[in-house]
């Protein structure tokens, strides 16, 4: 006979699977979506963040970190000195005023410490200071407060896309024109009419809303996303940057724990399956600028532990991701948001909309749009862009912020919107695969041919420098290039950001720059290999060490 108990126990637990199982099932679907670095977990990269303990290294390590035999380590010594040497004379004005400011300017302390991988870096600011005040600028390069110049490739963090004298004349005349009305808020200055109608035909969208900075424009996009479709989700991809506000900067950085976010592989199916299948994803965001490093962050030197940095840009296999996307966001009511605060423009009048043909749902701009002045930008589906409903008018999706719109910003911008239309710089954005691939495959020949082991990446106009040889030291590179007169933002040799301003003379001189630093480094031997250096050995050899500073 068999137990009566045995039929409700196996009804009960059936009907127990039936509601476990998809939903355990969806939960590995979201596994599998996660890169498995720890660039794809936030929350676990968080714990290794605070886990990580500080150690620094003395003299003798600093210049043996890779087991280099004594008379590398003294080649090397030699050649840091003279190179500190140098810089502190030649830049002892403006090295001054950055260390009499260091103590009361909090960014400049952090940009200071992390320019280089952390146990390197208290050794090196003892010796090798660097200047961040500057007096001047004029064509494509910048004066320090000793008179020096140096050609400007920190591209103002992606601001400056024609030349910093063509923001010069948009400050100056959207003065000009914003001075009748002066520094008045609320109410609108004509140049924002004009503004909208010009962004709403670049952007083929229906809407537009202004902020301060490209953080705020992704704050509204994603606000606004949730708002319409009611879910609380958003996905971003591994690596990417949308700005420094919580959801969008989960794990390092961000002090709290990652909330409604799912940060997803790029160009996986796996990442298309979650999105097909959940039901709380409000919104994907992308940027643009990861097509040149899917799945990793913006390439920093102070990660720059080994040669392990990759970058490389296929537009085919780009195009083909985003039509995926936006297939998927379509058919589940997922809006599309393409982050172009960084790239908008950079690509083309038409931003990366047009260059790689897909239509987001919202658009953010910033950066150089606003014309040198900050600014942040939505563009979207009337849809979406609406902040309540008429039929629940209390439940509304606010968002303003008392310098929206400012005058001078929307006159600035209006002068940088005319001008986008013009013979000289519609030139400036032509052919930029043909004119800055051929760049990049120029000066990559030429370091092949110098026998460096350097080479660039590129996606438009923004370039990252890899390496090809396991090394400990690559990151040195940044400070012979600054010898060369060559200024990089605090990230160093991660992000080279050329205006269009640059003709084939002035990429030239900077490639013969490049080269000729890249020459100084080696004779220097901060190149030199071990036969048994490879980058997995580096990081296992980080790991050893962290590990004995912990226990
Ligand atoms: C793609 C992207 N989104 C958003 C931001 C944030 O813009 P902002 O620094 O103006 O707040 C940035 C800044 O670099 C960015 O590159």
């Amino acid at each position: 006979m068999t137990d009566p108990l045995t039929p409700t126990l196996l009804t009960a637990l059936a009907a127990a699977a039936v509601l476990v199982l998809p939903k355990a099932h969806r939960r590995l679907q979201l596994s599998l979506a996660k890169h498995p670095s720890l660039h794809g977990h936030a929350r676990m990269a968080q714990r290794v963040a605070r886990w990580l303990p500080g150690f620094a290294y003395d003299e003798a390590r600093f210049f043996a970190a890779d087991e280099a035999p004594p008379e590398v380590a003294t080649q090397r010594r030699h050649g840091f000195h003279r190179l500190a040497g140098t810089l502190n004379t030649r830049h002892a004005k403006s090295i001054a005023m950055t260390k009499a400011a260091r103590e009361g300017l909090s960014d400049l302390q952090f940009t200071g410490a992390y320019r280089v991988p952390f146990p390197f870096s208290p050794y090196l600011r003892e010796h090798l200071a660097v200047g961040s005040f500057v007096q001047a600028s004029d064509g494509l390069t910048v004066t320090d407060l000793d008179g020096e110049r140096f050609i400007d490739l920190t591209g103002c963090y992606g601001v400056n896309l024609f030349g910093v004298d063509f923001y010069r004349d948009c400050i100056a005349e959207g003065l000009r024109r914003a001075e009748p009305l002066g520094p008045v808020l609320g109410h609108y200055h004509p140049a924002v009419a004009f503004n909208v109608e010009r962004l709403k035909r670049l952007s083929g969208l229906d809407e537009v809303s202004f902020h301060m900075s490209g953080t705020e424009a992704v704050m509204q996009a994603v606000r606004l996303a949730r708002y319409h479709t009611r879910r609380s989700h958003i996905v971003r991809f591994a690596g990417a940057y949308h700005g420094w506000w919580e959801d969008v900067q989960p794990g390092p950085g961000n002090p709290m724990p990652p909330k409604n976010v799912y940060t997803l592989k790029e160009r996986s199916e796996d990442t298309l399956r979650v999105l097909r299948t959940r039901r709380d994803i409000a919104c994907v965001l992308v940027n643009p600028l990861q097509a040149l490093h899917p799945n990793t962050p913006a390439p920093g030197d102070s990660g720059l532990v080994d040669s392990g940095r990759r970058a490389g840009y296929d537009k085919a296999a780009t195009i083909e991701w985003l039509k995926a996307l936006r297939e998927v966001c379509t058919a589940r009511g997922i809006v599309l948001i393409f982050d172009e605060v960084f790239m908008g423009f950079r690509l083309g009048e038409g931003g990366a909309q047009a260059y790689f043909g897909v239509q987001a749902d919202m658009v953010t701009y910033g950066k150089t749009l606003g014309g040198g002045l900050p600014v942040g930008v939505v563009c979207g589906r009337a849809a979406l862009m609406k902040r309540w409903r008429a039929e629940r008018p209390a439940d509304l999706c606010f968002a303003r912020g008392t310098f929206n719109a400012h005058p001078y910003v929307m006159t600035a911008m209006q002068v940088f919107l005319e001008r986008l239309e013009t013979p000289p710089v519609k030139a400036m954005l032509a052919d930029i695969d043909g004119v800055w691939g051929d760049r990049a495959a120029r000066l990559n020949q030429r370091l092949e041919a110098a026998g460096l082991p350097v080479r660039v990446a590129q996606l438009a106009s923004v370039f990252t420098i890899t390496y090809t040889e396991p090394s400990r030291y690559n990151w040195m590179l940044q400070f012979y290039l600054r010898e060369r007169g060559l200024l990089l933002s605090w990230v160093g040799s991660g992000r080279l950001i050329f205006s269009h301003a640059f003709d084939e003379a002035a990429f030239d001189e900077v490639a013969a720059r490049v080269v000729d630093a890249a020459r100084a480094m080696q004779a220097d031997g901060w190149w030199w290999r071990g036969p048994a250096l490879t980058n997995q050995a580096i990081r296992r050899g980080l790991l050893r060490e962290a590990l004995a500073e912990r226990f």
